[in-house]
């Protein structure tokens, strides 16, 4: 994606596909089905706070539906995606199910596994509410397959003021060559300069796709994904010696940790930084933890003015038992109301373009001015530039190499390469 290409901007050409496009859901029926069961990987916490914020929306235009959340449990849906795969298969589908927009959903919808939702844009307006290049993401030959209900940032560093002015650091390292000073003065005042989460290891993988943008810059960093970078050359070989650098600052026993236990040494005063996903802060303030005091925030070094993006969307999956009660889901989902009681306790932006801003705290005030202004960047590890089958090879790759005791640099570029061949196949 282009520098300022998702903006709030007349989506002619969308809105011809979408037109055009030969859409097969009828959106006007009553919801009169008792049960209603989503299925995702936000099951505790933060994840599950924000979740909460739209499902009470829904239950309150929908009192006499059941709402069911089938979630499992695992960051970024390393055990859910597997569950709700073999689901799908057996043809016992949810009634909606999370995907991220971009390469994830389109997986799904060549599976043949999603119902056309451009019906839905239409009758209630999204086609215009939505940035067009988030649209996009989610459109597949014409026909729009999900609802976004949010946008997360990936690149961000964060820390423990405290710890921080113990180690003598001041101010936020900008630069790769700051965050490396940086790390150092963790190690010297005695603690991990990094915190590490390995269980699963996609928290590893989302630490070096950020290395990857930091080390090669944007233009080549997109280049991965559309075959101009290689990766076995040079520029991915200094990601990963500056990946391999960064590791070796991190906390013992990493493997038996997700997201949130590596997110606690670092409020705890026990980690000095922490690379992860902006849920991490819904996730502390669910512990009620208070930004500003208790940790703080900055672009993650060396991708500065960079925006690195991840959506989460509800889908129909072909099947639904609950048709009626999914589409009055998915209407809560794509609606200011289920997006404004969602986002600010999931720690993400609304998708929509006229959220009320004055509901979300200084973080998230200040993300979608970055999200306005910033260069912007698919994430890897969370479906926006690999489908499923690239992303579970890219993760067992980085997972190899980190359990490996991150020695063999030329071992994990031939893995990368091999995950995006088989995101082609
Ligand atoms: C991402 C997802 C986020 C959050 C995160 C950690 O893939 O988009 O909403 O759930 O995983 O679990």
């Amino acid at each position: 994606m282009r520098k300022g290409s998702i903006r709030l901007i007349a989506a002619a050409s969308v809105m011809a596909l979408a037109i055009t496009g030969c859409s097969s859901s009828s959106d006007d029926a009553a919801n009169t089905d008792t049960e209603f069961e989503i299925f995702t990987w936000w099951a505790s916490g933060g994840e599950a706070a924000g979740l909460q914020g739209m499902v009470d929306v829904f239950n309150a235009e929908n009192p006499d539906t059941e709402f069911i959340n089938a979630s499992v449990a695992g960051g970024a849906g390393v055990n859910a995606k597997a569950v709700l795969q073999s689901r799908l298969d057996a043809n016992e589908p949810p009634d909606s199910f999370q995907a991220h927009a971009g390469m994830e959903l389109d997986g799904y919808v060549r599976g043949g596994q999603l119902e056309d939702l451009t019906s839905l844009y239409e009758s209630e307006g999204w086609d215009e509410i939505f940035p067009s290049d988030l649209i996009k993401a989610i459109t597949v030959d014409g026909k729009i397959y999900s609802v976004p209900v949010n946008i997360h940032r990936a690149n961000v560093l964060w820390w423990n003021p405290a710890t921080a002015t113990k180690a003598g650091i001041t101010k936020a390292p900008e630069t790769l060559d700051e965050f490396f000073a940086d790390l150092e003065k963790f190690k010297k005042m005695g603690i991990p300069g990094l915190a590490l989460a390995g269980k699963g290891d996609w928290a590893i993988a989302h630490l070096l796709d950020w290395m990857l943008l930091a080390s090669m810059g944007a233009d080549k960093f997109e280049g991965l994904y559309n075959g101009s970078t290689s990766w076995t050359g040079p520029e991915v070989a200094a990601g990963i010696k500056n990946f391999q650098r960064a590791l070796s600052y991190g906390n013992k026993g990493a493997g038996n940790l997700d997201w949130p236990d590596a997110g606690k040494l670092v409020t705890d005063g026990k980690a000095g930084f922490f690379i992860m996903g902006d849920w991490a802060s819904a996730q502390w303030q669910s512990d009620g933890l208070v930004l500003g005091t208790d940790y703080t925030y900055a672009a993650a070094p060396g991708t500065v003015g960079t925006y690195q993006w991840l959506s989460d969307s509800f889908t129909l999956p072909v099947g639904a038992p609950n048709r009626n009660a999914a589409i009055a889901w998915l209407k809560v989902c794509g609606s200011k109301a289920g997006q404004d009681a969602f986002n600010p306790k999931k720690g993400s932006i609304s998708a929509r373009t006229d959220s009320d801003l004055s509901l979300y705290d200084a973080y998230l005030q200040s993300a979608a001015a970055d999200w306005k202004q910033d260069r912007l960047v698919g994430s890897t590890v969370h479906g926006a530039t690999g489908n499923n089958a690239l992303m579970a090879a890219y993760n067992a790759g980085v997972g190899k190499y980190f359990s490996g005791g991150f020695k063999d640099n030329a071992g994990l570029a031939k893995d990368l390469a091999a995950a995006y061949e088989a995101g082609k196949a």
